[in-house]
């Protein structure tokens, strides 16, 4: 196995010491509680809430701290740098998938065969094909049964050695080399016919789809070249989900899968407010505003988020329990009917994480709601 992965030098005690006041005060503060809240952080400290979540995020941003959040609460932790940028969010709220889940991802057969019958549809005898975030290695093993040369990379060092192993014991050593490295800081210098990437989730919060894409296609693709998949589409709908449990509200954020509890049929159209072609760059934020009607009168508490990916032109994936299981965004309950919208606002970095996910809902009347968006 080749291993690229790149390790930068990093001196805590000479970082800390270049640090200004206030972001030194606030990285003992956390060392000494482990984990605080802007909020805490601003009390303990006595200054402004603004200065001091300037000063966290720039902690952050140079690896110092870790910040994480559920809804609209953020905190911050001591964090250790990652020499390869990836974050250490694990599944299901961050990019690396360890190696325990694998079997889990194999096992979705509908995702797996629908990947499979892609690769098989796309990939030419001959071609070279560069597979990134490979797990187990079993797209890379697909796309050398249709004939190609593979270049198989993943970030996870113990997922990477996995692959190696799985390739060589299943007989794919000859075609299939395994890279272990983030495939951002992989330099050019290979002309691939096809790009395959899964690292996709349910509206790409989690996991580094679009940015590794907008790389790869960049560095990679030729003129002619194709990718697998080919696009990504995510809407939101109204629904009515139960948050009780033992008559307590536990309104969390949550997916519709790995055993949770469904919130039933939709109670508005299927709203698309985001779509992404994997060739091309895509932006890597969201924020936007979406308005949805209730099909009826009826009282709502949350907004389901659901993913398709066209895989190619005919192979279209929707949600399954490890592909992008629909995920629903809880809000108070609100009584509606068909003559108001209820809207969104909503914004998140794709592959940040659900820390970065913030959202609003609130209720229009259909006159306001088009004066709104009129205005924008
Ligand atoms: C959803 S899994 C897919 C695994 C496999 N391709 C499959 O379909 O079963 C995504 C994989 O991407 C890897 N990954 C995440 N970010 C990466 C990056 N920047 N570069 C390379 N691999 C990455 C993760 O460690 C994980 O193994």
């Amino acid at each position: 196995m080749v291993r690229r992965r790149i390790r930068g030098a990093f001196d805590f005690f000479d970082t800390v010491g270049r640090l200004p006041p206030l972001e030194r005060q606030l990285l003992r503060l956390s060392h000494r509680e482990g984990r605080v809240t802007l909020l805490q952080a601003a009390a303990a400290v006595g200054r402004s809430k603004n200065e001091v979540e300037a000063a966290l995020e720039s902690l952050v941003s140079q690896g110092l701290l870790s910040a994480g959040g559920f809804h609209n609460i953020r905190f911050y932790e001591i964090g250790l740098p990652t020499a390869a940028g990836v974050s250490q969010d694990r599944f299901p709220s961050g990019p690396s998938i360890p190696l325990v889940y694998h079997f889990n991802l194999l096992s979705d057969c509908r995702r797996t065969d629908a990947f499979r019958r892609a690769i098989a549809a796309c990939v030419r005898q001959g071609d070279t094909v560069i597979d990134l975030g490979c797990g187990t290695g079993v797209l890379a093993m697909f796309a050398a049964d249709a004939g190609a040369t593979v270049i198989a990379v993943e970030a996870d060092p113990m997922v990477a050695e996995a692959a190696e192993y799985f390739v060589r014991s299943n007989g794919y050593a000859s075609r299939v080399r395994v890279v272990e490295a983030d495939s951002r800081q992989l330099e050019d210098g290979i002309d691939a016919d096809v790009i395959i990437c899964e690292m996709l989730d349910t509206a790409l919060i989690a996991e580094l789809q679009v940015e590794v894409m907008n790389d790869a296609v960049k560095k990679w693709l030729k003129p002619d070249g194709h990718t697998i998949p080919q696009a990504a589409v995510t809407t939101a709908e109204l629904v009515h989900a139960d948050y009780k449990f033992s008559g307590m509200d536990f309104r969390l954020i949550h997916f519709e899968e790995y055993g949770a509890r469904q919130s039933g049929p939709a109670l508005s159209d299927a709203v698309e407010f985001h779509r992404v072609r994997f060739d091309q760059d895509n932006d890597v934020s969201i924020d936007t505003t979406i308005d949805m009607v209730p099909s009826r009168p009826c009282a709502v508490n949350g907004v389901r988020l659901c993913t398709s990916v066209a895989l190619t032109d005919d192979i279209v994936a929707h949600g399954s329990p490890w592909f992008n299981p629909p995920l629903v965004l809880p809000f108070d309950d609100l009584e509606v009917k068909p003559s108001e919208r209820v809207r969104l606002g909503l914004s998140y970095g794709l592959g940040a994480g659900f820390s970065s996910v913030r959202y609003s809902v609130s209720k229009q009347s259909q006159a306001r709601a088009r004066r709104g968006k009129r205005s924008k």
